[in-house]
């Protein structure tokens, strides 16, 4: 039998500290090694399977288009990319679209955004405001976005336009809002960062500053998106529309694709000034379309309320039962769970061992991002596995 694991380290660059599990096949909230073992799946393609693995619209829309037409070169128009589109825009409070092919991708599409609408409203103002904490994407320009030193540093000189201030911080915004300052970009619940709520009135607060300054209010829902907090979009939840969105991760439930969503008087890009090869291609939107369709019509978000606070409800339980989880934080189905040490790493190992896979969020945190389309009962399965894994560490 190939020894995939030992393929991997002759063949592959090294960027990723693997779990020693060779993957081959998924189904609903499931997925099967290569000896056969079987796994409840609580990470989820870092929160992208958000109809879970291989769902059968999403199975037969790629089918079809793949039958149909794969990709095309976007000076045409393709029927896919504006059935998306619309149903996008029918679902938010957002105008207009572009597709890419990932978060960070979207993310840099909104970064230009902003500069070009500080070229044409702003007199030139090009620096975009974010958090320390933040997560926004790998890319040259989205490291410098992101607030977070252990992605910066390696890479300095990073480009310049970047501020990042503190999250849940509305004066941090002010002091650093300048003539140059195009527009704030934020997470509205940081999610790599380490599930970090805001006080619910800080993202009013900060549309509202960007509304007195003219700048614009950048929402990365690139995670929070797609019903993931328990509303298609996070914004909903705390009373206000930003001007510029982006998505990613969920939206093609593992077919990978990237929007920015605008408001019109924002989506200032004219022809040649952005533009990408797959962005939008008819494989990757017939995927997104039957996803977000079916999110749509079939409520899902609602249940993610339900079932998430299911879930938050059964992570307090254990909480009481053992006095090193020292918090349990999120909304939806985005959830973490924090320990009073660097046992992270241990349990989720214990949990593997088990059968469930988590994802080590930090040192002494562990994330759960489980598909939208779960139950109580793999919740149940879930918490049953963690119970057992709590207590074989203690
Ligand atoms: C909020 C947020 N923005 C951007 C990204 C980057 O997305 P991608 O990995 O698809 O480039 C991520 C990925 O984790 C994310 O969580």
């Amino acid at each position: 039998m190939t020894n995939w694991q030992e393929l991997e380290r002759k063949y592959f660059m090294h960027t990723v500290e693997r779990i020693p599990v060779t993957l081959v096949r998924g189904e609903g909230a499931r997925v099967w090694d290569d000896n056969g073992r079987e796994y409840l799946d609580f990470v989820a393609g870092w929160a992208v399977n958000s109809l879970g693995h291989c769902h059968r619209v999403v199975a037969e829309a790629l089918a079809e288009q793949a039958r149909t037409l794969i990709q095309t070169s976007n000076q045409y128009y393709t029927i896919p990319q504006l059935r998306l589109a619309e149903l996008l825009v029918n679902n938010c409070c957002l105008d207009k679209v572009f597709l890419a092919n990932s978060g960070a991708e979207a993310n840099e599409g909104a970064v230009k955004l902003a500069r070009r609408y500080g070229q044409c409203h702003l007199d030139g103002a090009y620096e975009v405001i974010s958090a320390l904490g933040s997560f926004h994407g790998r890319t040259l320009g989205m490291v410098a976005a992101t607030g977070q030193a252990k992605h910066q540093q390696p890479y300095s000189p990073l480009p310049a336009g970047f501020i990042n201030v503190a999250y849940n911080d509305i004066e941090a915004i002010k002091a650093a809002t300048t003539d140059k300052t195009c527009a704030v970009m934020l997470e509205p619940v940081q999610g790599e960062g380490g599930v970090n709520l805001p006080d619910d009135n800080y993202l009013k607060m900060v549309r509202d500053w960007c509304d007195q300054k003219g700048r614009l209010l950048i929402l990365d829902e690139i995670q929070t998106g797609i019903g993931r907090m328990g509303t298609l979009f996070a914004y909903e939840q705390y009373g206000i529309e930003p001007d510029v969105m982006t998505l990613a991760k969920g939206l093609g439930s593992g077919v990978p694709i990237g929007a920015i969503l605008a408001k019109d008087g924002a989506a200032v890009f004219v022809p040649g000034e952005h533009g990408s090869t797959f962005g939008g291609n008819p494989l990757a939107c017939a995927a997104a379309y039957a996803t977000l369709k079916f999110i749509i019509d079939n409520d899902i978000a609602g249940k993610v309320r339900e079932v998430g606070q299911y879930l938050i409800g059964g992570l307090e339980g254990l909480k009481q039962k053992y006095q090193f989880i020292t918090e349990v934080r999120g909304r939806g189905l985005l959830v973490a769970m924090e320990f009073n040490s660097e046992m992270a790493a241990s349990v989720l190992t214990a949990c593997l061992d088990r059968g469930l896979l988590v994802n080590r969020l930090k040192p002494n945190a562990l994330r759960l991002m489980p598909p939208l389309i779960i139950g109580n009962g793999e919740v149940d399965e879930a918490l049953g596995i963690l119970d057992k894994a709590l207590s074989s560490i203690v």
